[in-house]
């Protein structure tokens, strides 16, 4: 029963990953004899070469990617975030890359993970909830996530894995040349705008984004995020206001082509 309780409160803090496919027992002593006094214990795993700029290496590869496919192919095999490896699936993109608006997120939770599809939890469903009272499901947009996998016990990402992440979202959007983006959340608006104001600071106002590869800078509105709307209900009235601010862009486009 004792070990059971231990197992419970690992998963209430977010230890819900193995990380290892062999048990490692970190009470016991350590092993004695090994090495000559005074000398420091070999490492049992070799850590990996340090390596140069990963984040460097990451836009590398991102930038030779010319299609979603390439780059969903780059991100199934990349090396050097260990988010992939704890997650269950890659958590690409929903919807529609030809649709001309665009969603950023910020990070699978556990049912994105199951899926390998965004937004498909309860924040997922309050934000298709809201799209939909301004006339857009899935059909009408692409959705993506800054982070294509979920962090364990759904923590935030570090500033290395967004680092390394970021690169391959900004392809993301080079490849599906959105007319307009949406950026859901602080976490997404800080790592893509580089504006670390704060969301109640940055949303409610377009800006123009300039993408690496993309000619013409994309008009993208900082929104709430929904989880954040689902914990905080008086932070609705806002939203609806960037919804209604979305509707509007989006018909002035319409009746502009
Ligand atoms: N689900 C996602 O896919 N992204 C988020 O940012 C939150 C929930």
């Amino acid at each position: 029963m004792e070990a059971l309780d231990a197992l419970r409160l690992q998963i209430e803090w977010g230890a819900d990953e193995a990380l290892l496919a062999a048990p490692v027992d970190r009470t016991a002593a350590p092993a004695r004899g090994l090495h000559p006094p005074g000398q420091a214990s070999a490492p049992s795993v070799m850590p990996p070469a340090p390596m140069l700029g990963p984040a460097a290496r990451a836009a590398d590869l991102a930038a030779l990617c010319g299609t979603l496919a390439e780059l969903r192919g780059a991100l199934e095999t990349l090396e050097g975030c260990a988010l992939r490896l704890t997650a269950t699936s890659l958590v690409f993109a929903d919807g529609n890359p030809h649709a001309g608006l665009m969603f950023v997120g910020e990070a699978p939770g556990a049912e994105e993970d199951r899926a390998g599809l965004p937004f498909v939890g309860p924040s997922g469903r309050f934000l298709d909830r809201m799209l939909a009272s301004i006339g857009l499901d899935r059909s009408k947009f692409l959705i993506t996530n800054l982070i294509p996998w979920r962090p364990p016990g759904n923590r935030n990402p570090t500033d290395s894995e967004v680092s390394l992440c970021l690169p391959f979202l900004l392809r993301h959007v080079a490849l599906a040349r959105p007319r307009r983006l949406v950026l859901l959340g602080g976490l997404a608006t800080r790592a893509i705008t580089g504006n670390a104001a704060g969301i109640r600071r940055t949303r409610g106002r377009w800006l123009d984004l300039a993408v690496p590869g993309l000619e013409v800078a994309v008009p993208t509105l900082p929104m709430l995020h929904p989880a954040y709307l689902l914990r905080t209900p008086g932070a609705k009235r806002e939203a609806w206001a960037d919804l209604i601010m979305l509707r509007r862009a989006l018909d002035a486009d319409l009746s502009g082509m």
